[in-house]
């Protein structure tokens, strides 16, 4: 709808912006002067006890010099109803008694039709309402008693009842003069199939008017008493006024309560919705008797940046949550998510609430997954990920459903999450790292971290064990490399990631590492010393062939540490497994199109090419750093002689 030129200014001149803060806060009458329009309050956005919410009437803005709020009359109805701006402009309008304009003279016909049909419906609402009271109603106030009820929250929802016969709205709303043609089309009756008058749709049900967002009856729920009854519930038929997938159950009310703050929750039943409300959980809302659907989605994300999805605690409540997932990836656009509130083991909210309490629900939205974690539990959930092929369809799945995020963004944060997740549940964890020591040397370790090696032990199995023992040896270059230039972690991440790490300590410093992405060497070494404590991280850097390396004497040379690495790791990689799992990974990224990532991929693909370089020619790769380093050859022949007396010592035993 587009307004006439100057609606605006009038609606702006005809309203008074004190006189509409006025009915939400009181004014302080000392600090308030009302001939000059110069009003102070209590802001209304934040708590506070002082008055520096500022109305300035002549000029019709407002300013808090708090919380920094400020706006016209339209910002503060958007804002105190939520509701949208041409919806605050109706209400202002309505209050300064401007005629809103017509859409189109059809447009205007369809609203006085619906309008006309929401009239019937509220007929039919105070009808079933006077019934509940009736000598007729006695069952059902008794049901309702017996679901906790009471007479507030009753007259709060509308609550009624249809009488059990076969035309008792019929002949009410006729005997009012209401034209038959109309009552048929708000589906309250049906024509008889036996040439009879029609009959009514809902009988011997407990009545849930379905209100629209801005209040008019649209359609009924009618809940049968009698646990025998083959429909349980039983909704209103699609008419002129209702359609079941573009509105929600409590849509005004929840609005309300969400623009106040409270969080946003989407029940699967009316009587969730009751109970959470009651509750406290003001801001719920239900679906209509069917799935939730895309424009659902979108009016709860009118409503509410983060709406949490509760679901009941059985299967189909799962079910219905994967659904959902699937109908929002497409949809997730920056600062718009969804969260997941699982119910315990077959309860609904209503059940957890009578039982337990809201403050059981406020444990469940507490710990409200958010969807990528739902999605990751859906696709592994009871699964075993024990052979390259079914990670790899696992691979596979997960890339799926990220590509149906739209938004490159969110698209590039899901990968992210997902491969921290991936890489949680793949990641090797030996036995012996689950040990759990005391600290050493009064460093703090993490609980869990293994202990660290002491070094004479450390020396004469680095003889016993030969190769093993020049895998290690490449590890702690590689990680002592890493720690001396942190900021090319991100370039190795995929090899990193699928090092072997023979050492449980190596692999808990590589670990934390990667999780915690330290980009200076003061930040590495603290990562270091809480991983694997002080004396470990002293070992690995002080053993005589670390210690020789360059990188590690001249620490901060990224360059000289990417070499490094890259040599080391093609070294490492003569493993067959490693180029394997760099392909995977790389694959993993591919599917991302975002520009980090490719950015990654292409050093990774640049460290796989050098690595493949330094193995084809031999010896005198250092002295080709690219932008002219110059190794120490004397240092890296040492190191070599420590391997090649490692062989001996292996050939020897
Ligand atoms: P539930 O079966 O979970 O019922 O249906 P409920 O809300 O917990 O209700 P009580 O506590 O048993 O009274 C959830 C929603 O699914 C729709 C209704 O909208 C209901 O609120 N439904 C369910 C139907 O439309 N028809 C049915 O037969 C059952
Ligand atoms: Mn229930």
């Amino acid at each position: 709808m587009s307004l006439p030129p100057g609606f605006l200014d009038e609606l702006r001149t005809r309203t008074s912006l004190s006189q509409v803060v006025g009915r939400k806060v009181m004014w302080d009458q000392r600090k308030s002067n009302q001939a000059k329009g110069d009003m102070w309050a209590p802001c209304p956005f934040h708590q506070e006890k002082s008055a520096s919410f500022h109305v300035d009437d002549r000029k019709g803005f407002y300013y808090c010099f708090g919380c920094h709020a400020k706006g016209d009359a339209i910002g503060f109805v958007q804002e105190t109803e939520n509701v949208s701006f041409m919806e605050a402009i109706e209400i202002l309008a309505g209050e300064a008694g401007m005629q809103m304009p017509a859409r189109d003279p059809r447009a205007a016909e369809k609203a006085d039709r619906r309008t006309e049909l929401a009239q019937v419906m509220e007929q039919a609402a105070q009808f079933f309402r006077m019934q509940l009271q009736s000598g007729a109603g006695a069952a059902a106030r008794a049901y309702l008693v017996k679901r906790q009820l009471d007479q507030a929250t009753q007259d709060q929802f509308g609550i009624g009842f249809a009488p059990d016969g076969w035309q008792g709205l019929w002949d009410h709303l006729t005997g009012k003069g209401i034209k038959p043609e109309l009552i048929m089309a708000a589906g309250l009756a049906k024509d008889s199939s036996k040439g009879g008058k029609p009959y009514d749709v809902f009988r011997n049900r407990i009545m849930f008017p379905i209100r629209d967002a801005r209040g008019r009856c649209i359609a009924f729920g009618g809940r049968a008493m009698d646990p025998n009854d083959n429909a349980k519930y039983l909704n209103s038929p699609e008419t002129e006024l209702f359609d079941k997938g573009r509105n929600l159950y409590n849509h005004g009310p929840a609005r309300e309560a969400a623009g106040k703050g409270l969080p946003l929750i989407v029940a699967e039943g009316y009587m969730d919705v009751i109970a959470l409300s009651v509750g406290g959980f003001g801001a719920s809302v239900a679906p209509l008797g069917t799935a939730v659907t895309e424009n659902q989605l979108h009016l709860l994300w009118r409503i509410s940046d983060e709406p949490i999805i509760a679901l009941d605690g059985d299967k189909a409540g799962i079910r219905a949550a994967y659904r959902v997932i699937d109908l929002a990836l497409p949809l997730l656009e920056a600062g718009k998510s969804l969260r997941f509130a699982l119910m315990p083991e077959g309860k609904d909210p209503d059940d957890l609430i009578k039982e337990d309490g809201p403050e059981a629900v406020q444990a469940v939205l507490d710990n409200a997954l958010p969807m990528v974690r739902l999605l990751w539990q859906r696709e592994t959930e009871g699964r075993v990920f024990d052979s390259p092929e079914r990670k790899a369809a696992l691979d596979k799945a997960l890339r799926e459903k990220i590509r149906m995020i739209q938004d490159p963004s969110i698209r590039s944060h899901y990968g992210e999450e997902i491969k921290d997740l991936r890489w949680q549940l793949f990641k090797r964890a030996p036995a012996s790292s689950r040990a759990v020591g005391k600290s050493d040397g009064g460093t703090w370790r993490r609980k869990g971290a293994p202990l660290p090696p002491v070094a004479s032990t450390k020396q004469s199995l680095l003889v016993a064990r030969g190769e093993a023992a020049e895998t290690e040896l490449r590890e702690a270059v590689i990680l002592a490399s890493v720690l001396s230039s942190p900021e090319i972690i991100d370039s190795f991440e995929p090899e990193l990631e699928a090092m072997e790490c023979s050492d449980p300590v190596h692999a808990t410093l590589r670990d934390a590492l990667l999780r915690h992405r330290p980009i200076d060497m003061d930040g590495a070494k603290e990562v270091a010393e809480q991983s694997i404590g002080g004396v470990a991280l002293e070992n690995l850097l002080t053993a005589r062939h670390v210690a020789l390396i360059p990188c590690v004497r001249k620490p901060g040379d990224a360059q000289l540490a990417r070499l490094t690495v890259v040599e080391e790791l093609g070294k490492l990689g003569a493993a067959a497994g490693l180029a394997a799992e760099i392909q995977e990974a790389v694959e993993d990224l591919d599917a991302l199109s975002d520009e980090a990532v490719t950015w990654r991929l292409a050093q990774a693909a640049e460290a796989r090419a050098q690595a493949h370089r330094a193995g084809q020619d031999e010896g005198g790769d250092f002295d080709k750093g690219e932008n002219g380093v110059m190794m120490d050859r004397e240092e890296r022949r040492s190191f070599a002689a420590l391997l090649d007396a490692i062989q001996n010592s292996k050939g020897q035993s």
